[in-house]
């Protein structure tokens, strides 16, 4: 992590922009396990950066943190899949929209993922047609050298 500290919440909410270095897969869990504790009831968030830049490891953080055991990771037929949620929303979604073209997206039914009260995460949201400006969160991947990942958390609103 930046500084060689754990995340806090505290550091998520001290500015509108944090960043920050994980050195494994297991710091970018455990960072999304702090940054579930921020999460409200209807939040979006788009997770983006390049094929295997973290942003599943990062998701299954969120999830482990709300209580779930089991966590699919993304595959080729994976589009959504549902947790169980917290912070007053009852569903957790985690949507990879990778293969989709947006004609598609709109078949998936996107707003009962977006406005129906629960919490989503979704991988290429560039692919959306709808909601494409509704995010609350922007979190931005980079992959580094030697198995780091350079993780940008922006709240917009
Ligand atoms: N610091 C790190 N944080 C996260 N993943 C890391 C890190 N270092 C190495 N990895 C590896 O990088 C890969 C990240 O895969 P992951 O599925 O999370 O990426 P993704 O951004 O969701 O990719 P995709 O766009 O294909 O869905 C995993 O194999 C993981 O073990
Ligand atoms: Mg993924």
């Amino acid at each position: 992590m930046a500084k060689n500290k754990k995340p806090s919440t505290q550091d998520l909410s001290i500015s509108k922009k944090n960043i920050f270095i994980t050195k494994s897969p297991k710091e970018t869990t455990a960072l999304g396990v702090c940054f579930a504790a921020l999460l409200k009831k209807g939040d979006i968030v788009f997770l983006k950066g390049d094929l295997g830049s973290g942003k599943t490891t990062f998701t299954q953080g969120v999830s482990k943190a709300f209580g779930n055991k089991g966590f699919a990771r993304s595959s080729s037929f994976m589009l959504a899949n549902e947790y169980k949620g917290s912070n007053g929303a009852e569903k957790l979604f985690h949507l990879d929209l990778y293969r989709l073209s947006p004609a598609s997206v709109w078949d998936l039914g996107i707003e009962e993922y977006l406005y129906g009260g629960n919490i989503s995460l979704i991988e290429w949201a560039d692919r959306l047609t709808a909601g494409k400006n509704d995010n609350n969160w922007n979190i931005e991947f980079q992959t580094l050298d030697g198995g780091k990942r350079k993780i940008t958390i922006e709240k917009i609103k």
